[in-house]
């Protein structure tokens, strides 16, 4: 599969489920929504981050001065790397998640309902360039899978599908 293909419902983003979320009990809550929304799941694994991870992953808030204390809580405990797909996969995962600061996120969102401050639940990528540097740097071209899914039929029309 060429996993650089972003066109109609191949668009794709990445989705971090962080540590306060792993140790909250949320994950399946979180896997729940995004499945619920007809977003399709091509990639997803359990990983400990470490140091150089986040200070790439994070390396344009390096310089800020919560930097250190969010290394420390990305740390805290494994989380959930979710590689999803579908039509704006970016803009309706970050729409579905809510805003950065959990206490001002909309009601109905995964930060506005599960969370309240800047433990936020999840990252999700926000823009097709972002997205496609950040699935590569947490799964490679094999942990990610191509495949039909009988629900398509239902959550698209058929020329969006094309
Ligand atoms: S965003 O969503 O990237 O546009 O948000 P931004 O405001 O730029 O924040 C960048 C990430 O840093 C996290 N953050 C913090 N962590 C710890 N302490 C404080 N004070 C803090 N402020 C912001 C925020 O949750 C963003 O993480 P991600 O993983 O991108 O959501």
């Amino acid at each position: 599969m060429e996993f650089d293909n972003f066109d109609g419902v191949n668009e794709k983003t990445l989705l971090l489920v962080k540590p306060d979320a792993v140790q909250r009990g949320l994950v399946g809550e979180v896997i729940s929504r995004l499945e619920q929304k007809g977003l399709k799941i091509i990639g997803m694994k359990f990983m400990q981050l470490e140091e150089e991870d986040l200070e790439e992953h994070y390396s344009h808030h390096l310089d800020k001065e919560f930097y250190p204390e969010l290394e420390d809580f990305m740390m805290s405990s494994p989380i959930v790397a979710m590689c999803l797909e579908g039509q704006n996969a970016i803009s309706s995962v970050r729409k579905i998640t809510g805003d950065t600061f959990a206490g001002e996120a909309e009601a109905g969102t995964i930060r506005g309902d599960l969370a309240m401050g800047v433990c936020n639940v999840v990252h999700c990528s926000d823009s097709v360039e972002n997205a496609k540097t950040e699935i590569s740097r947490f799964f490679d071209e094999d942990e990610l899978f191509e495949y039909d899914k009988t629900e398509y039929l239902h959550v698209y029309m058929e020329d969006e599908r094309e």
